[in-house]
Order: C-alpha cells, then structure tokens, then sequence
C-alpha cells in the first residue's frame, strides 16, 4: 500500500536528538523530515527539517539539538516544542513546524501522511532546491 511505509524503529529515535529521512511531496520534490520523541502519544512526532523563520535545517545530519522536550534552531536559536511544534520565543516566535502524519503500531513508526511518499533513510540525495537555506556548506565536492 502507498501509505505506512515503515520509516524505523521507535527504539531507534534518539531519546535527544532526531532521526532523519527523506520523502517526497506531491509535487515530487524531496523534503527532509525529522523524528523526535515527544512526551505524549504515540511517543514521537514528525516534522519537516526546516525552521519557519528562515528555512534553515534544524537537523543538519548530525541529529537536532534537543533540550526538554524543545527542538533548538541551530541558526539563531529558537525551541520548538517537539509534541506541538509550536515555537513561542526568539525570532521564530509565533511560528509552528510543519507536521508529517506517521503512526506508531508494535515499535514501528511508519508514514502515513497522503501528502507524502517515503524515500529514504538520512538527508536528501541533492540540495539543488532551497531546502538547505544559506548556511549549508553541502556544496563541497569529493
Ligand atoms: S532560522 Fe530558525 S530561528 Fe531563525
């Protein structure tokens, strides 16, 4: 079926910190998304990996910085909270994250949001849109 692509484990979402994968939007564009736990049910939640304010990443490959149950923007340091995401401080105050619907069943967390198709594990495979925002230094070649 098209919805419920298993995307991990529960126990693999970082208790601080963020699991990373990719999936593609309807109009066939690659979005990052992340996991982060989160204190209600069904344990964790999923987001898009962009701050609202200026489109950064909040997980920029390494896992999100988590601090009480807030997700940190590592551009100019605003929380999200990791249930709601919602943000009501510093610059991105009055913003919200985007949701990606996942559901949880026997320790899976799979996608089940319509508006999206799971690609893979970890970052997008380019950045050749304005998913990175301008702190990204992924432009260095091999
Ligand atoms: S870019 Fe995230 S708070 Fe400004």
């Amino acid at each position: 079926m098209a919805a419920g692509a298993r995307i991990t484990s529960i126990d693999e979402v970082p208790e601080r910190g963020s699991h990373l994968f990719t999936v593609s939007d309807s109009h066939g564009t690659d979005r990052e998304v992340i996991l982060v736990r989160c204190g209600e049910d069904p344990g964790v939640r999923a987001w898009v990996n962009v701050c609202p304010h200026e489109y950064q990443r909040l997980d920029r490959g390494r896992g999100a910085a988590m601090r009480e149950g807030e997700i940190i923007c590592p551009k100019h340091g605003s929380m999200f909270d990791a249930c709601a995401g919602d943000c009501d401080n510093g610059e991105a105050a009055g913003t919200t994250l985007t949701a990606v619907e996942i559901a949880v069943e026997d320790g899976a967390v799979s996608l089940v949001d319509e508006g999206y198709t799971y690609r893979h594990d970890g970052p997008r495979d380019n950045d050749d849109d304005d998913n990175d925002g301008p702190s990204s230094t992924s432009h260095i070649g091999f």
